[in-house]
Formats: C-alpha cells, sequence, structure tokens
C-alpha cells in the first residue's frame, strides 16, 4: 500500500459525455474499499451552485469571454477545495471535469506540484459514437441542468455544448508526464508514466473495467450443519433447510439468465448449494469464508469462555481484529482484490454463491458502503441479493427465497 502521507490528485480529462464521472465514482469506490481516503471534486456542481443549473450551451462556447472566466473561476475554487480536503488529512482527490485543454492542464499540474500532490491524468477517448449516444441518452438528460426541459430541446442544447468543447479539446500527449487513457469504455487503455503502488491499483482497475452493466447475485451457502450449531468456519455439509435453499436456488434460475456465471468458495457448503443449478461453477479460493484461525470450529458461546480476551477484541474492532493464527476483514478484503477485478472484467452476469464476511465484504464495494459497516452488516440466510447496476451505482433487490420452509420452522435464519 502507498506510504499513508502520500497526496494524489486523479485529474479526469474528456468532453462531455464520455463517461468520466462514472470512472471517477468507480475509481473512488475502489480506493475505499481498499482504505483509501477518496473524494470527488466535480466542478459541474461547482458550476450548477455558483453561477446555476440552466446554463444554455453558448455558456460552454470557448469564444464566449464571460463564459470561459465564470467556468475557470469555478474550476480553480473546486481545486482549491480538493487541496484544503487534502491538507486536512484526505489521500486522494478526484478533480471531476472536463480539463479539456493542455494549458488548463499544465495550470493544474502545476498548482498540484505546489502542493505537494501526485498527479495522475485519467483521460476518456470514445471514438465509438453509440457509446456516447447511449451515455447522453442514460446520464446527461437525467441531469438537474435540463430538469423541465422537454428531451429534445435538452437533445439540442447538450450536442451544442459537446461541439464547443470539441472544437477546444486538446487529448492528453506524451509530454504530459502520468496519465491513463481509456478508449472506447476499455476497449483499448493506454498508459504512459505510471508509478507507484497504489497508482499502480488504479490503471488495474482502469485496465479492467468493462462498459457493459450486468446483474450480479449474492447469496450465502444453504444453513449447514455449522451454522444450526452457530459454530465458525469449518467445511461442514449443508443441513435438510440448507438442501432446501439450494433448491430454491436452483428453481429460482430456471431457466438461468443467458451466460450466467457461477462462482462459489472451495469449501463444500457453497459448492453444494450451487450444485442445484445444474451449470458449470468456478469454485475460488478468494471466496472462502473468513479464516477464524484458533477459533474455527468453536461456537461464539465457546470462544466467549474459553478465550475472553480473543472474544473482547474481537468485539472492540472486528474490522481490524485479526483471529489469533487467522484472518481479519481488512485481510479479506485485501484477498479479494483481485477477485473484484475479475468481477470488473465480466461481461456476464454472475451469481456468488459464498459466505457471511466474505459477501459482506464484497457487498460494500459493490454498493459502495464504508468497509467500518462490514463486519457488522445483516446478510441473513436463505436470502438472494439482486444488485442491478444503473448511472449512478445499483439497484438492490432482497429475497427470501424459501419463505414457506422458513415459515414451517418459525425462523429467519442469521
Ligand atoms: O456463522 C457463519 C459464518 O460464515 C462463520 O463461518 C464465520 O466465522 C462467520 O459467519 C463470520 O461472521 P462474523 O464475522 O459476524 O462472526
Amino acid at each position: 500500500m502507498q506510504h499513508r502521507e502520500a497526496k494524489i490528485v486523479l485529474v479526469m480529462v474528456g468532453l462531455p459525455a464520455r463517461g468520466k464521472s462514472f470512472l471517477a465514482r468507480k475509481l473512488a469506490r475502489y480506493l475505499r474499499w481498499l482504505g483509501q481516503d477518496a473524494r470527488i471534486f466535480n466542478v459541474g456542481s461547482y458550476r450548477r451552485e455558483r453561477i446555476g443549473q440552466h446554463k444554455p450551451a453558448s455558456f460552454f462556447d470557448p469564444q464566449n469571454p464571460d463564459g470561459n472566466r465564470a467556468r475557470q473561476r469555478v474550476a480553480l475554487e473546486a481545486l482549491e477545495d480538493a487541496f484544503s480536503w487534502l491538507r486536512g488529512g484526505g489521500q486522494v482527490a478526484l478533480y471531476d471535469a472536463t480539463n479539456s485543454t493542455r494549458a488548463r492542464r499544465r495550470v493544474i499540474a502545476e498548482l498540484c506540484h505546489r502542493e505537494g500532490a501526485e498527479v495522475l491524468f485519467v483521460e476518456s477517448l470514445c471514438f465509438d459514437r453509440t457509446i456516447v449516444e447511449t451515455n447522453v441518452r442514460e446520464t446527461k438528460l437525467m441531469s438537474p441542468d435540463y430538469v423541465g426541459v422537454s428531451t429534445e430541446e435538452a437533445l439540442r442544447d447538450f450536442r451544442e455544448r459537446i461541439a464547443h468543447y470539441e472544437r477546444a479539446y486538446e487529448p492528453v500527449d506524451d509530454s504530459e508526464q502520468s496519465f491513463v487513457k481509456v478508449i472506447d469504455g476499455g476497449r483499448q487503455v493506454v498508459v504512459n508514466r505510471v508509478d507507484g503502488p497504489l497508482l499502480a491499483r488504479v490503471v488495474a482497475l482502469l485496465l479492467n473495467s468493462r462498459l457493459t452493466r450486468h446483474t450480479i447475485w449474492l447469496t450465502r451457502h444453504g444453513e449447514s450443519i455449522y451454522n444450526k450449531e452457530r459454530r465458525l468456519g469449518g467445511d461442514s455439509p449443508l443441513s435438510p433447510r440448507g438442501e432446501a435453499f439450494a433448491t430454491a436456488l436452483g428453481a429460482h434460475f430456471t431457466p438461468p439468465p443467458p451466460g450466467l456465471a457461477v462462482w462459489t468458495s472451495t469449501l463444500q457448503r457453497t459448492v453444494q448449494t450451487a450444485d442445484a443449478l445444474g451449470l458449470p461453477t468456478t469454485a475460488w479460493r478468494q471466496l472462502d469464508e473468513i479464516d477464524a484461525g484458533v477459533c474455527d470450529g468453536l461456537t461464539y458461546d465457546e470462544m466467549a469462555r474459553r478465550m475472553p480476551d480473543v472474544y473482547a477484541a474481537r468485539k472492540a474492532d472486528k474490522l481490524r481484529f485479526r483471529f489469533p493464527q487467522g484472518e481479519s476483514y481488512l485481510d479479506v478484503i485485501h484477498r479479494l482484490e483481485p477477485l473484484i477485478l475479475e468481477l470488473e472484467r465480466q461481461t456476464a452476469p454472475t451469481l456468488i454463491v459464498g459466505h457471511q464476511a466474505v459477501l459482506r465484504t464484497l457487498y460494500a464495494y459493490l454498493v459502495g458502503d464504508p468497509i467500518e459497516n462490514c463486519p457488522h452488516m445483516t446478510l441473513p440466510l436463505h436470502t438472494l441479493i439482486e444488485l442491478t447496476p444503473n448511472a449512478y451505482g445499483c439497484d438492490e433487490k432482497r429475497t427470501l427465497l424459501t419463505r414457506a420452509v422458513e415459515e414451517r420452522h418459525s425462523i429467519i435464519p442469521s
């Protein structure tokens, strides 16, 4: 991990509707999940707040001196705020604006260096017009800039705004030091002079991110014998209730969505659960449950009685607490990192049959919840979580799949 004190500014570059904000949000979510303090400074929001929402395309005309001055002012204000946030202990500022001319980027780089912050330009280029069109329709027309404006008028105005920027746009060139160019949503990625472990992670995410959006389902395995006994870890098989859940899961995915990928851990309770789908599965060691070390196989009560210090320490800081000879939640996050990249590369819908602690950390990444919440999240057994990405995050639906069985036992599993 990068030295805690390193200050970084990721400067987004690109014409409007090239997915800069989408990338910035994704990067911020990833960095926060890795434990970094990351924050987005979006110049569009500053403009709306300080100058007003409904600015016609002519405001963005490079020949309009008033518009230019006003835009430059808010851009510098946002950058200044980023700097004061970094001075106050922030680590990675994502400066989200078009930053479309070399002159503007030179000033930004200069100011960042004066501030002692490293700069990486992250440029999004789209030669594929269909990507731009989809972006315009899916995100820009919903923008606060066009509240109360007809779709037709908004489209006309926004295209004119893009045309203004296109006239002045200068792509990042080799002399501009550290940069990553993401072309056509990741079909091609160009990396220039990127150094340091944290920036290497930024590059890894950008290399693996795909534009295609697909649903991800998360579920814990069916109830296991150890779950019934409230024991930690182990590799026990499913209980009869767990088997009923596996059958219900199989029925839920009949017929399966086209191309559905099914991932499990290497432990038999997840493999057995996924077997009911009758589809090929991939077993990942990274998805194995948190290693409870010396507590593996104990019940929570036994742990409290036999190792009160361990129990108390875990209760005091469950995120950082590492089981003797085992893992902490933070360790789980680190071992899941390659799997996240694999998940980002997926172009098909994916079902992950996992375990409580591991799914809590995956869920935190997918929905952007702070990692501090991970160890305390409620992810009950026998509940299917469906996450469908939208332009700004994802929609979530939870379904208890074995309602009939649960009601018969009059318990909601934990
Ligand atoms: O109880 C099921 C289980 O998956 C255990 O194997 C594991 O140790 C535990 O959940 C993790 O949850 P927590 O961190 O809340 O103890």
